[in-house]
């Protein structure tokens, strides 16, 4: 999903399966300070790879800790930490968009070179500038920290800087305000038992502090690396005298609660037969998110939840409408906001000011997005109160290079469920911003529903041998984030499968046998039978020959015709092959049928052959690719041919990209989130 510019989700109807979630973000970043600061080594387990934890990680590289990832499972990182001594002393870090890093690590780094001596230089995306930092810059000041803000007052960028040797005024409480973000407050309580060897040190709050349950799981696993912060209520926090960071030896990041909202909601909406299973989070979580599951609960779902699972199904329906004042779960109300959607009456969330601060302006954003929908959205300093459409509207939807905008709209597209009429697909612009802190959120929310078929487009790419279709349908489904269907790989890997156990074409009992036990599995262009990766041997002239000889008889075709279907799936499909837009897939939204001369797909194949050292002569390719042709057009079965409604591309004199742009424009044409722009 990466570089799509936007990815459009067909309407969808149902929700069923298992999802396990990544690591949560707001655990991983704190566990990689801390581990980063602690004297020893840590082992991280499950630890979540994205934006944020990689600028992270970046950071402490770049300060010196050595990290490693264990090559027997790429899900330990093992981190061997500062022991609270600085070992390089000049550094500029850039931190993305993540407030998770750039909050504490200006916090830490200020005071580390406050008395140790450096200078470090702190930046992020334009975003990042845009985001508060002023409260902890002031909470920090008075103790002695030399902080400069490079650019507007009160944000980022910052240079924290000090000479060696330097004391800190720690004897006095440090005033922090706690209204704004309770990050601020959490950043101080990770940096200071740095400074902690002349006495307790003691932090304040000042106003009312919002997102208590972040602030908790900072004291969890501030406890976890040795340190025993005293609270007294939300107000005063005292990190006893002579604190150190001791290294658990290893530890486990939990999944995200804030991403496991949005598999809650699906279950809530869409999983009407069987749940939807959520594994790595689950009652026991010390992410306050997971408060999330009563929030739905009132809303109407089923929940059910272990140590660490929960399974969801729709229980009232519709959802029931709700008043919540959601200051304890900033990130997770947002998905009440789209479950809104499908509730009856006015859902109104409250205590939602922080949203104002986060990855965009989240109240002006969701109230603009889902409005483009048909839903009638109310919103002020603090609340946003949505009413579901009268009648959905096909919507492009922004998302405002906030993964949570991206992962919440995408549940618009059960629409259907609401009774929408008609059903809609809506597109998400810029999906690939999920990976902030979900990277393959489409691939797993893609892995548990249903759609319509009939509702979900599919692209057929029909010609003869060697004509280009494999890299024209491989390169539109990368474009469009669809599925891809190689059904000459099928044939192919039945033909192989013969050949492996000496099954001849005439045998059709025997290739039926082989066609009901293949066991094949695609991932991109990469291919496995039964566990085997066959690419290279699927390739080969003789499988070909083969393949051409066994998809001429028609029960092969038959019992072949089900395992094709089963890659109609959302969001969409492209397939290639002979027969894609006559037989298999007759409702294509879009059928190509290329047409480039013999003689031109002889000179590819041969330009194709050379470059894989293969030598072998262009008269002996273009005899071999008519007679296929020859046998492919005059077979009884499915011969090849165009369907009528199949438009014709002569690709001869077209270079590949020109081929792709050529039907991404004539799938414009028919698609309807195109149409009129
Ligand atoms: O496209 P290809 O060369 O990988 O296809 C291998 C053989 O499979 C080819 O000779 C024709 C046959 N085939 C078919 O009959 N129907 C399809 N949909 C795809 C391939």
């Amino acid at each position: 999903m990466f570089a799509l510019p936007h990815l459009d989700l067909p309407p969808l109807r149902g929700a069923a399966g298992t999802v396990r979630l990544p690591g949560s973000k707001s655990i991983s970043n704190r566990v990689l300070l801390l581990a980063g600061l602690a004297e020893g080594t840590t082992e991280i387990h499950d630890l979540l790879d994205s934006d944020d934890t990689r600028v992270m990680l970046q950071a402490l590289r770049a300060l010196g800790c050595s990290l490693e990832r264990l090559e027997a499972d790429g899900a330990v990182l093992r981190v061997q930490g500062l022991g609270g001594r600085l070992r390089v002393r000049e550094a500029e870090l850039f931190l993305g968009n993540a407030g998770t890093a750039m909050r504490p690590l200006a916090a830490a780094l200020a005071v580390l070179a406050a008395t140790q001596g450096g200078c470090f230089e702190l930046r992020g995306v334009p975003r990042m500038h845009e985001r508060p930092i002023g409260d902890l810059v002031d909470a920090l000041r008075p103790l002695g920290c030399r902080i400069d803000e490079l650019g507007t007052p009160g944000y980022p960028p910052l240079r924290v800087s000090g000479q060696a040797g330097g004391r800190l005024a720690t004897r006095q409480p440090i005033r922090v305000r706690g209204d704004v973000s309770s990050q601020f407050l959490t950043a101080l309580l990770l940096a200071l038992p740095l400074v902690s060897d002349a006495g307790d040190v003691v932090v304040e709050v000042e106003g009312e502090l919002i997102s208590k349950p972040y602030v908790e799981i900072t004291l969890a696993l501030l406890a976890r690396f040795g340190i025993q912060v005293q609270r007294a209520g939300w107000s005063r926090f005292t990190i006893p005298q002579g604190s150190r960071y001791r290294t658990p030896g290893r530890i486990h990041v939990e999944g995200d609660a804030s991403s496991a909202s949005y598999f809650v909601a699906l279950g809530a909406i869409a999983a009407l037969d069987a749940p939807v299973r959520i594994e790595g989070v689950g009652r026991d979580s010390i992410q306050g998110d997971i408060a999330f599951l009563d929030a739905a609960a009132a809303m109407g779902a089923q929940v059910h939840a272990g140590p660490n699972w929960i399974e969801v199904r729709r229980g009232r329906w519709p959802l029931q409408a709700i008043e919540l004042d959601c200051n304890a779960i900033p990130d997770a109300a947002m998905t009440l906001a789209v479950m809104a959607l499908y509730a009856q009456g006015t859902t109104r969330l409250s205590g939602i000011a922080s949203w104002r601060v986060k990855e965009t302006d989240r109240i002006t954003a969701m109230a603009a997005e889902l409005g483009r929908l048909g839903a009638q959205v109310d919103s002020g300093d603090d609340f946003i109160a949505v009413t579901p459409p009268a009648q959905w509207r096909a919507a492009a939807l922004a998302t405002y290079d906030d993964h949570r905008m991206a992962m919440c709209l995408s549940l618009a597209a059960f629409n259907p469920l609401a009774g929408a009429k008609p059903p809609v697909p809506i597109r998400i612009e810029d999906p690939g911003c999920v990976a902030k802190t979900f990277p393959d959120y489409f691939e797993t929310l893609f892995g548990i529903v249903q759609a319509d078929p009939a509702e979900v487009p599919v692209i057929a790419v029909d010609g003869p041998s060697a004509s280009g279709k494999g890299t024209l349908a491989a390169a539109l489904a990368q474009r469009l984030g669809w599925h891809l269907l190689d059904s000459g790989a099928v044939y192919r890997a039945l033909a192989l499968a013969a050949l492996r156990q000496g099954v001849v074409p005439e045998d059709e009992p025997a290739l039926l046998r082989l066609a009901a036990a293949l066991d094949l599995r695609f991932e991109g262009e990469r291919v496995w039978l039964g566990g085997e990766e066959i690419g290279d041997e699927l390739r080969r002239e003789e499988t070909g020959a083969m393949a051409s000889r066994v998809a001429a008889l028609p029960a092969v075709r038959r019992a072949l015709h089900a395992l094709q279907l089963s890659f109609h799936r959302a969001p969409g499909l492209v397939a290639d092959g002979r027969d894609m837009g006559t037989v298999v897939f007759p409702g294509a939204a879009l059928k190509v049928f290329l047409t480039a001369s013999a003689a031109e797909r002889a000179k590819r194949r041969h330009k194709q052959l050379i470059s894989k050292g293969i030598d072998t002569k262009i008269t002996t390719l273009l005899a071999d690719i008519e007679a296929r042709d020859a046998r492919d057009r005059s077979r009884s079965a499915a011969p090849l041919r165009a369907a009528e409604d199949a438009l014709q591309l002569d690709n001869s004199q077209l270079g590949i990209d020109e081929s792709v742009e050529l039907v991404l424009q004539w799938w414009r044409q028919r698609n309807p989130l195109d149409r009129g722009r």
